[in-house]
């Protein structure tokens, strides 16, 4: 099966989860207000890889966020799901690995990691379920 379907019904604001998909880590990020204030506060230019949270996520659900969990580095996987408050500086994800930082939309924000964290093809089939691929 190309797709996976999941229930993100029991992911509060501030949680996530790590699933897989064709073999990669899944990141699912239920955002806070805060963490989406923070994300759409940061100006484009300021941005290696520039994409707004509005481009990164779906209508009306900008508080989901869905990536790979793979470092776009060397293909580690950053810390920031299960790992208590280890987010990094920018508050997202943090790879330790050579120490890429990624920010609340999983955008790079520092080290060597050149673009970021990916976007699979997703779609919300129902108002709490996640289909991925
Ligand atoms: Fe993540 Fe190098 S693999 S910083």
């Amino acid at each position: 099966l190309a797709s996976i379907e999941v229930d993100v019904s029991k992911i509060q604001p501030g949680q996530a989860i790590k699933t897989s998909w064709r073999k990669q880590p899944v990141f699912i990020r239920n955002l806070t207000p805060k963490e989406v204030a923070d994300a759409k506060a940061v100006p484009l230019s300021e941005l290696r890889d520039p994409q707004s949270l509005a481009e990164r996520t779906k209508p009306g659900k900008e508080n989901w966020l869905v990536t790979l969990g793979v470092c776009t580095h060397l293909g580690c996987v950053p810390l920031g799901v299960g790992e208590g408050e280890n987010r990094g500086p920018f508050g997202g994800y943090f790879c330790p690995c050579h120490g890429s930082a990624y920010d609340t939309a999983a955008r790079i924000r520092s080290g060597p990691a050149p673009t970021n964290l990916l976007v699979p093809e997703y779609e919300f089939t129902s108002p709490t379920v996640v289909t991925i691929g």
